[in-house]
């Protein structure tokens, strides 16, 4: 029997997850509501909140799984890439439990385990696969070759996607993270009221940073002209603004598809919750002849799940660290 418990504190959420022979059985995510007011993660805040959700967290994780705390058989645990003080708290819980118990310690990839998030539920993918992978800090075309063999194929060179719907929410003065927002409002709108620039980036990478600028100079032109011009017309922003962020992505993935010949392709990471992205994937899959794989939505955004999961799988090929591992806010994924 194999039982793994998962811990996950790259930014500002705070989960953990049990994992056993490769079930889920559980998955706690204490989301931190004290950024929303700053318009974005502040990391003091954050590894303070993580300080006092961890423990709790874990405790109701070990609950809900209805394990003995006694029978875990390793600690996995996310060593980056993130907020250097919100992965310590991790990090550190994640050692002493270890040392504690006596049980191995896992070190994970969050950027993998979002991609490995697929091996929770069926169907799973085959390898090799395509992977975007969007985020809050990562956009990548990721070619996943093995559970943790990959390479990618191309990636932002600026900002990444979720920071393309949650800079284009703060424009709109929405609170942080806007996404979410974004994607709300966007389903009562014309995604064709508003044309914003779809920018030219050669091979499979990507750039955001020209589109926010283009949402930020038309907004302020048409609000000189109608103070009430973003409440007038907040549902077909939203509509117009994600219609291009999806499509900036999609047309990129078609590119990775016809270029590598691999036509299973998922998606993964906080922006795969977005209903636009996940609707005009699933068309151009059935269009195209793909297999296409998208996470259910408490695996998209960051959760401890993927983290267990993926540490069931360094376990069984006893892929472990020391307990002088420490965390890294910059890690490549392969
Ligand atoms: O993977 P994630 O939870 O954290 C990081 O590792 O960054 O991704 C968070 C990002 C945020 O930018 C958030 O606005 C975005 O995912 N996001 C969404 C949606 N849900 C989360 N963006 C658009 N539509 C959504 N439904
Ligand atoms: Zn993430």
């Amino acid at each position: 029997m194999a039982i793994i418990l998962g811990i996950e504190s790259s930014c500002d959420d705070t989960s953990a997850s049990i994992c056993k022979d490769g079930k889920i059985k559980s998955n706690i995510i204490a989301n931190q509501e004290v950024h929303a007011k700053f318009g974005g993660v502040v990391p003091e805040l954050a590894s303070r909140a993580h300080q006092q959700n961890i423990i709790p967290v874990v405790d109701t994780a070990i609950k809900e799984a209805d394990i003995d705390k006694n029978d875990i058989s390793a600690v996995a645990f996310t060593k980056g890439p993130g907020l250097l003080g919100s992965l310590l708290v991790g990090v550190s819980f994640a050692k002493s439990f270890a040392l504690a118990r006596q049980i191995p310690l896992i070190e994970i990839n969050h950027m993998q385990a979002h991609i490995l998030a697929h091996f929770i539920d069926e169907p799973k993918p085959r390898f090799p696969f395509i992977c975007l992978t969007v985020s809050g800090g990562h956009t990548q075309i990721v070619l996943v070759k093995d559970y943790f063999h990959m390479e990618i194929l191309g990636q932002t060179l600026d900002d990444a996607a979720g920071e393309a719907f949650d800079k284009s929410a703060k424009i709109l003065g929405l609170p942080y993270p806007g996404g979410p927002l974004i994607d709300k409002y966007a389903q009562k709108g014309n995604p064709n009221a508003f044309s914003f620039p779809e920018p030219r980036i050669k091979e499979l990478d990507f750039s955001f940073s020209g589109l926010k600028t283009a949402i930020l100079y038309r907004i302020q032109d048409e609000v000189k002209k109608d103070p009430d011009f973003i409440p007038n017309h907040l549902h077909d922003l939203c509509a117009s603004i994600q219609h291009r962020i999806v499509t900036i992505l999609l047309n990129k993935l078609q590119k990775a598809v016809l270029k590598y010949q691999i036509k299973d392709v998922a998606v993964a990471g906080g922006v795969s919750a977005n209903s636009g992205l996940r609707e005009a994937l699933l068309e151009l899959g059935e269009e195209r002849s793909w297999k296409v794989f998208i996470p259910k939505f408490e695996y998209c955004t960051d959760n401890a799940a993927m983290i267990a999961m993926a540490g069931y799988y360094k376990f069984l090929k006893k892929d472990f660290v020391s307990q002088q591992v420490s965390p890294l806010a910059r890690m490549p994924i392969v």
